[in-house]
């Protein structure tokens, strides 16, 4: 159950790049649940459209693709001419898939450098006089791969370890103003990301042992988790990397259970 009220977020304009489908719909959800104003942007306009539906009325579903700045610009644009100045921006769009170092194309690493960190910073600098000021929050969507290395997974390390580091640069600069966080999701249930990392019932149950809560998350526990960086409960956290993971980024928590009966 919410810890959140009715209407919490009202009158506040949200925008949510990768919006479209799993976490980021969830997040945007979430703030129309709590009544603001919410528009979702992905690369396919059918799916932009019905992710808009599914928010409710007045939500816009826009198209543009995070690696063309003017595009995610002016997608922006409209929204500040349709809905009102920013004042939340969650940045979530990203691309994964399981690939070795030594057989990845250099465009295969630079597709997801460029979606994933490129298309963040180029929503948050896009984004930047749009923002109602001051009080306006940024998320990045990150994830543990930004802090552990995890084999077959080499160009979504590198693009979330480089959007950590953003997300503590941006709230240095624009601090006074802006509050910049991330929040790191752990294996979310129902998702593309897992569906791809995990996609058979052996991989999902060695994912399940080393989570210390031994559960995947739900798209609504992150959604929650956005509310709150975004709330009057969290005026002073800015430049963290929130982890939503179920104690995940502490390590293996199936290491050494086995021998001490404790699996
Ligand atoms: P998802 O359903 O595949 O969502 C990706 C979203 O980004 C879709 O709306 C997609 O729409 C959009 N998108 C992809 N490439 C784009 C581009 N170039 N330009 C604009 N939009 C683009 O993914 P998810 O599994 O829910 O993951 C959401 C976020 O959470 C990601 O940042 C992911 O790294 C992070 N995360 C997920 C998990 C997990 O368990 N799933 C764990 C940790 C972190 P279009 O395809 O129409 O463009
Ligand atoms: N293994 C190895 N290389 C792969 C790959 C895979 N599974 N999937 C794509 N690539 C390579 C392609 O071969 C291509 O490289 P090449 O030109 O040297 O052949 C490069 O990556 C770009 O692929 P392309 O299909 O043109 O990219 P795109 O921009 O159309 O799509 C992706 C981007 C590849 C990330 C696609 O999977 C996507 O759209 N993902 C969004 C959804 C998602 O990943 N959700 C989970 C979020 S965590």
């Amino acid at each position: 159950m919410s810890a959140f009220t009715d209407g919490l977020m009202a009158d506040r304009t949200v925008f949510v790049a990768g919006g479209t489908s799993g976490i980021n719909l969830g997040i945007a959800k979430r703030f129309g649940e709590l009544a603001a104003r919410v528009a979702v942007l992905g690369r396919n306009p059918e799916k932009a459209k019905a992710a808009a539906d599914s928010i409710g009325a007045g939500a816009l579903g826009l198209s543009a693709d995070v690696r063309d700045y003017a595009a995610t610009r002016e997608a922006m644009e409209q929204v500040v001419a349709e809905l009102g100045p920013l004042d939340v921006v969650v940045s979530g769009a990203a691309g994964n898939f399981l690939a070795p170092a030594a057989q990845m194309s250099a465009n295969a690493f630079r597709t997801v450098i460029d979606i994933d960190l490129n298309g963040t910073f180029n929503v948050f600098r896009g984004c930047y006089d749009l923002l109602r000021r001051p009080g306006a929050s940024l998320i990045a969507i990150t994830a543990g791969q930004a802090v552990n290395a995890i084999p077959l997974q080499a160009h979504a390390c590198a693009a979330k370890a480089g959007i950590n580091q953003l997300v503590r640069v941006l709230a240095m600069e624009w601090g006074p103003e802006v509050r910049v966080n991330g929040i790191s999701p752990g294996p979310i249930s129902g998702t593309e990301g897992m569906a791809r990392l995990a996609p058979d019932h052996d991989a999902r149950e060695a994912y399940y042992a080393r989570i210390p809560m031994r559960r995947w998350g739900e798209i609504e526990e992150v959604a929650e988790a956005a509310v709150f960086l975004c709330s009057s409960s969290a005026t002073y956290v800015s430049g963290t990397i929130l982890d939503v993971d179920g104690g995940s980024q502490l390590g293996d928590a199936s290491r050494g259970t086995a021998a001490k009966g404790l699996a």
